[in-house]
This record gives structure tokens, C-alpha cells and sequence, in this order.
């Protein structure tokens, strides 16, 4: 048996490490630096030690169980050679015991190593789950190695982990539309996300760029809605075509694939099939789902809004609810997302049906149009035990009875569903929009708009202080969104969402209070786990963001910061490299026009990142 040690003990331990560390000036070496920040965490004597005779014990041997106890085995094999026997009678000592304990909130776990044992403690197959993915970042970081890594003692400091969620809901989007990536690069992105303690990965599958998933009522949707006949290059405002057919979906067979990997990781796939606009790749494949005032349609090749979008006709209901039929039996989801953004109204406006319709139901206008075709969907969706998710323009001319709201146009469409008593996600733009630059645009790659630093995204609060406490109980959780218009490989994907998705997972999972300081600290350690993973992720974090704000027509002011913890900035103004020995930045300050600003972060006397400019 397991006993909790009080709460005020646990923080007089803390508090005398801390102490501990304040006076002999050394990093806590024994620090827990795991991502999300567990929520209570006691530093016991002594260390764990993995070695050939640890035994794997589950009491209840059931298959999610089953299955993570071998990813802690799969690990352990390819980075220390070793796989653990799983024993069928509990083994006295030197082992992982895998034990069920219904006390323990849902996906929550208790985690105690010992130098003798290591136990889990969870109610259900996620807690024990989470529980891995805290050992396991415990763990020297070469257990992150895709192949054996030499001369590591396998050991974890003794402590006692309570942890559980603070939000039901920590997404992570992906669009496969404006580009395609692989079902291998998914399994990749969904072993990410868990390692986090993500659970939802939202599939953003149908675009006015291209229709991703196999539909076998309506074939032509794959064999040619997933075709754009090129692509444009640079912004969409460029007006330059690459001149290249652009294509990929999934077949329903890898769907199923995919959905059944991310199952046995406790992530739930979300897929996004979008009404009533970003249509334009299925109406060129079945113009008879628009509004007919075009004589031909084409998957689109640059990016943004389109006007051709559904028409409400009978025959359009019948196509969707076909599809969401198939979409039924591939995705176990209880929410579908719906989509539901950026329809704009002028079709609808010209369209005869659309007008007569209007007049039928007694609709104000296209807006109540929008607001009755997502209740004619949802009436349906619900029929079939399924709810719906989509995105804050649902709210237009009214909400439907039972949607989910995912809030991207800032806050205000989350605060307005969760005052009707409507769940929400918190998903809002700049702030959870991972297309959005993470440094100076001037040395970064073509992205959305922003930027939104690291910090930004680390100090965000998804529950807005306006709401009521009963309201703020809507808030269900958080999501980032990766929207892929400037991101055409998995290279760049990772590049945009990692690390900032690690300050939303935080955010998501994290019921200990935010602390920028620890979170950096943890986050140096974890990117040692991120490149054993092969995650390419950005390091713009550690370099100096300069920042040129407007003064007269002969001056900027300056200010630079940075994100790296403990570093300072320094900098020259005479075009010279900066180095440790340069002058320190102190302040904003302000320099004339024939002035170049260089600097570059510095810790513990030595030059971190790299050397940004700014010319005047
Ligand atoms: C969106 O970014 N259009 C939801
Ligand atoms: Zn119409």
C-alpha cells in the first residue's frame, strides 16, 4: 500500500532543497525537469536503477496496460539493450508495478520510485500512460535514442509524482491540406504530442486546396480533389505559380492505421471535415454541391477564402451526411469538427435557392442561414451519437443546441459560447497559432503573421478572467493550431510547432502554478530529449529578438529580449560581432540612422545562439 505524504510536508521538502541549491549556488541536479510540469513533486532518497534482472508487474493486466508497459520495454531496448521480463507473480523488489487505483483522477497518476520498486499508480490505462512519459523523462535523455547509447547508468532519482490534467482537452491541429504529409510523419507528430501529454490531434482534412481522405461513395473526391494543378510561390499575394500538380490523401485503410497508433497513445483523432465553406476541392469535383453560379470550378492553388461554398440543397445534405457516415466508422471520436470558418455570404446572396430558403425557414439573413445549415448537420451528427466541434463562426445567427466551440478569432467567440453554456477550446490566434513567426520575421521563414514568441505562448492564460467561475468551468481546454500554407515539409512543420507547442502541452496538462524560470530550465534538458527524437525544432528562443520601434525621422528606439533562461543580452552599435565582453543591455535606448545594432545572448560568460542585426 501506497500512502500520500501530506501536502505540507511535501513542500517543506522542497523548500529545504531549494535552500539546499540557494546556498551552495549549484544547479538542482536532481531537479524533475519534465514537460508538462508534474503537479506535485517530493524528492525522495536514493536512486532507481534499471538493469537486466528489473521485472515488469501489472496487476491488472489489461491490454492499454499491456501495451505501455512494452513502450517502456521498446525504449529501454533500442537505447540500453535491455527488455524487462513481465512477470506473472508479483515480484518482491527490482521492479515496475503497473497497480490500478480508482481513487486517482481520470488520466491522472501517482508515480513513486523507490530504490527498490518503481509504482504506478493510475485508474485508468492514460494515467498509467502519463506516468511512462514522466519516467521516461527522468531518465538520462539518451532513452530518447533510436539505437543503443553506450556507457549510461540507467537510473532515476528517488521521488513521489501526483499528477493529473488540469484541462480533458490538450490538442495539437494539423493541415493536411495546403500541404500534404505522410502517415509515417503523423505517427511521428502523435508520438510527440504524447510524450507531452497531448490527447487530441486535430485532422484538418478538407480544403478549398485539396480533399484529403478517401471517400468510397464519392471516389472522385481523392481521384480528383486532391489534386491542385499548382501551387502559389511565396505569399499568396506573389502571384506566381509553381507550374506543379499537387496531390496526396489517405486511403481508409490508413486511417484506420493511424487512428488505432494514436489510440494505443491515448490521443484521440479529431478529423475536420469543413461546411459550409473551404469547399472549393469537393465542388470541383461535384458542382452540383455549390451554388451553381459558375460554369467550372477548380481546387484552388493559392491560399485564403473562396466564395464558392456549399449550397443548402437536399442534395448537398445527402453528400454530407454520406460522408459523415464513412467519417463514423473510421474515427471512434465522440467530437467531430465541423469546420464552420470563413463562409463567406455572396454566394448565398446571388443564389435563388439560397434566397427562397431563407424566406421559407424565416431567416434574417445569411448569417442565420450559416447558423441553420450547422443545425441541420448537427441534428443529424447527433443522431448518430456523435457531437460537434467547430470553429467560433458557428456562433453567427445563432449556436447550434449542443456544438463545441474551438476559439480562434482571439477570445471573444470562447467567451460569448462559454456564457451560453457551450464548451470550449481555446485555440486562439496569435496566441495558439503555430504558422505564426516565433522570432524577428527579418531572419525567419515565411510565416502568418505575428510574431508570437515562446514566452507569448508559455504566459498565455486560456481562461479569460472575465468569464465567472461557473463560465470559466466551459473552458474544456487548448489546442495549437498548425496551419500549413508556409510549411510544405515535416522539416518545417516541427521547426513552427516545437518547442512553443511544449509551453501550450504545459498549459494544457499543468496544474502547478507557471513559472517562466523553471520551465526554461526544464525546457534546455527536454530539447536534449527532442534531438534524440529527431524532432527539428527551433532554437530562435535563445537568440536576442531586436526590436525597432518608430521615434523621429533620425531615430529608432531599441529594445531586445530574449527567451533563453538566465542569459543576458550583449550588444555593439558599430557593425562588430557582439561577445561577452561587449557592452551589457540594460534598457531601451536610441540610436540615429547611421547606426547597426548587434547582439547576441550571453550565459555564464559564454555566447549562447546566435548574432541578430538590425539596421536602422
Ligand atoms: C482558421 O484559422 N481559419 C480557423
Ligand atoms: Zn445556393
Amino acid at each position: 500500500m501506497i500512502r500520500f505524504t501530506s501536502l505540507s510536508a511535501r513542500r517543506g521538502m522542497i523548500l529545504a532543497i531549494l535552500l539546499l541549491v540557494a546556498c551552495t549556488g549549484k544547479e538542482p541536479a536532481r531537479e524533475v525537469q519534465v514537460i508538462p510540469q508534474p503537479q506535485h513533486i517530493t524528492p525522495l532518497e536514493g536512486f532507481f536503477t534499471f538493469t537486466r534482472d528489473t521485472r515488469i508487474w501489472l496487476d491488472e493486466p489489461d491490454s492499454g496496460r499491456i501495451r505501455t508497459a512494452e513502450m517502456l520495454n521498446e525504449r529501454l531496448a533500442a537505447a540500453a539493450g535491455m527488455t524487462l521480463a513481465v512477470e506473472e507473480q508479483m515480484p518482491r523488489e527490482q521492479a515496475v508495478y503497473f497497480m490500478s487505483a480508482p481513487g486517482i483522477p481520470a488520466e491522472g497518476y501517482h508515480l513513486r520510485v523507490e530504490p527498490e520498486r518503481i509504482v504506478i499508480e493510475s485508474a485508468d490505462g492514460a494515467g498509467a500512460f502519463y506516468a511512462l512519459q514522466t519516467l521516461l523523462q527522468m531518465m538520462p535523455p539518451e532513452i530518447f535514442s533510436p539505437s543503443r547509447a553506450p556507457g549510461i547508468r540507467w537510473s532515476i532519482p528517488c521521488t513521489d509524482i501526483e499528477d493529473a490534467p488540469r484541462f480533458p482537452y490538450r490538442g495539437m491541429h494539423l493541415d493536411c491540406c495546403l500541404h500534404f504529409f505522410s502517415v509515417d510523419f503523423l505517427k511521428k507528430y502523435i508520438d510527440v504530442m504524447a510524450l507531452h501529454k497531448v490527447n487530441r490531434f486535430h485532422w484538418h482534412l478538407t480544403e478549398d486546396q485539396g480533399w484529403r481522405l478517401e471517400i468510397k461513395k464519392y471516389p472522385l473526391l481523392t481521384e480528383k480533389g486532391q489534386w491542385r494543378k499548382e501551387t502559389v510561390v511565396g505569399s499568396l499575394a506573389s502571384g506566381i505559380y509553381d507550374g506543379t500538380p499537387y496531390g496526396g490523401y489517405y486511403s481508409q485503410e490508413e486511417v484506420r492505421e493511424l487512428v488505432k497508433y494514436a489510440a494505443e497513445r491515448y490521443v484521440t483523432i479529431i478529423p475536420e471535415i469543413e461546411m459550409p465553406g473551404h469547399a472549393l476541392a469537393a465542388i470541383a469535383c461535384y458542382p452540383e454541391l455549390s451554388c451553381g453560379l459558375e460554369d467550372h470550378y477548380e481546387t484552388a492553388t493559392k491560399w485564403g477564402v473562396f466564395k464558392q461554398v456549399y449550397c443548402p440543397r437536399d442534395e448537398t445534405f445527402a453528400f454530407l451526411e454520406d460522408v459523415m457516415d464513412e467519417v463514423f466508422e473510421l474515427f471512434p471520436s465522440e467530437l467531430v469538427h465541423i469546420g464552420g470558418d470563413e463562409c463567406p455570404k455572396a454566394s448565398w446572396k446571388q443564389c435563388p435557392h439560397c434566397q427562397a430558403l431563407i424566406r421559407k425557414q424565416g431567416l434574417k439573413d445569411e448569417f442565420e442561414l450559416q447558423s441553420w445549415f450547422i443545425r441541420r448537420m448537427e441534428k443529424y451528427i447527433n443522431s448518430k451519437g456523435r457531437q460537434i466541434i467547430g470553429w467560433d463562426e458557428i456562433l453567427q445567427g445563432g449556436l447550434a443546441p449542443n456544438a463545441k466551440v474551438m476559439s480562434w478569432l482571439g477570445e471573444e467567440g470562447g467567451i460569448k459560447a462559454a456564457r451560453q453554456h457551450h464548451e470550449v477550446v481555446m485555440a486562439p490566434y496569435p496566441k495558439y497559432y503555430l504558422d505564426y513567426w516565433q522570432a524577428d520575421p527579418d531572419s525567419e521563414p515565411l510565416a502568418m503573421g505575428g510574431p508570437t514568441t515562446l514566452r507569448t505562448m508559455y504566459e498565455y492564460n486560456p481562461v479569460p478572467e472575465v468569464l465567472t467561475p461557473e463560465e470559466q468551468q466551459y473552458i474544456i481546454g487548448v489546442e495549437g493550431c498548425v496551419w500549413t500554407e508556409y510549411m510544405p515539409t515535416p522539416e518545417r512543420v516541427e521547426y513552427m510547432a516545437w518547442p512553443r507547442m511544449c509551453a501550450i502541452a504545459e498549459t494544457g496538462w499543468s496544474l502547478a502554478p507557471k513559472d517562466w524560470d523553471r520551465f526554461t530550465r526544464s525546457l534546455e534538458t527536454h530539447l536534449g530529449r527532442l534531438d534524440r527524437l529527431d524532432v527539428g525544432y527551433c532554437k530562435a528562443f535563445r537568440d536576442p529578438f531586436i526590436e525597432l520601434h518608430k521615434d523621429t525621422e533620425y531615430s529608432k528606439v531599441v529594445t531586445i529580449s530574449v527567451d533563453a533562461p538566465g542569459a543576458e543580452i550583449h550588444y555593439t552599435l558599430d557593425g562588430s560581432a557582439p561577445t561577452a565582453a561587449s557592452p551589457l543591455y540594460t534598457g531601451p535606448f536610441v540610436i540615429n540612422r547611421q547606426q547597426t545594432v548587434s547582439a547576441v545572448a550571453v550565459r555564464d560568460g559564454e555566447c549562447i545562439g546566435n548574432v541578430k542585426y538590425k539596421n536602422f
